[in-house]
């Protein structure tokens, strides 16, 4: 019963957030992970129905296959440096709309889209929202790095109070290697008092290729409820 209700709190969340934020001619950016398989659904659908000549920029090589698979049209970043809206979805958010994004492995493209996007429209179910970073998310912050300094890194993030692992692949034996050829290693920091001060901290490790917490970025969240309801969340 649980996996239903989370299933239809994604499906809910991402259908309003489709509805109300894309419009004729929009560059779309598309997200990763398992919440934006609904919604790119949807905007492939409506895409279609009324004609909406949208054109779409994927965050990885999964989302790269939602927009083909679902008819829309495939752009870059060099071509459409400007995008509307992108949507995206995340593994925590904390009630300032900060995030902790990389649960599926994807987050420097995503970063990279939403920090050239007009408005980042989140899309999650009832689990994701929370008090503050790291109190519902227990998996830690995943950190992109470049593979032959991820040791010493590893080493720099115990410094700064976090419990690091190198995450691994499953079904191939070693580490999982990024859509761009890199290493992430999840640091369990607990719960997190001031994210944007952690990430600075991290970002200024050298190797360190991004974090997955995205911080001020975050215009709006639909979160889609246990009873159907989505509540949406605004930017202060
Ligand atoms: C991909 O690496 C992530 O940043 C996802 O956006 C995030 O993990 C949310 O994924 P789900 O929609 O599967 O919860």
């Amino acid at each position: 019963m649980t996996e239903e209700l989370i299933e239809l709190g994604k499906k809910n969340a991402a259908i309003k957030a489709i509805e109300k934020n894309v419009k004729e001619n929009m560059i779309i950016g598309i997200g990763s992970g398992s919440t934006i398989v609904y919604a790119v659904k949807r905007l492939g659908e409506i895409n279609k129905e009324k004609d909406l000549n949208l054109k779409c920029i994927p965050s990885s090589f999964q989302s790269s296959q939602l927009i083909i698979q679902n008819g829309l049209e495939l752009v870059s970043l060099e071509r459409y440096p400007e995008i509307d809206v992108d949507i995206d979805g995340a593994d925590e958010i904390d009630k300032d709309l900060n995030l902790i994004k990389g649960g599926g492995g994807c987050l420097v493209q995503e970063k990279i889209i939403a920090s050239n996007s007009k408005k980042l429209i989140i899309i999650a179910d009832f689990r994701k929202k929370s008090e503050k970073l790291g109190m519902n998310w227990k998996h830690g912050v995943p950190v992109e790095v470049i593979p032959m300094a991820y040791f010493p890194i590893m080493m720099k993030l115990k410094e700064l109070g976090g419990n690091p692992k190198l995450r691994m692949a499953k079904s191939k034996s070693g580490p999982l290697i990024t859509d761009n050829g890199n290493f992430i290693i999840d640091v369990d920091f607990g719960e997190i008092s001031n994210p944007k001060e952690l990430d600075e901290k991290i970002l200024f490790i050298p190797g360190v290729v991004d974090t997955g917490l995205f911080i001020g970025m975050t215009t709006k969240a639909y979160i889609g409820d246990r009873d159907g309801k989505v509540l949406i969340l605004n930017k202060k």
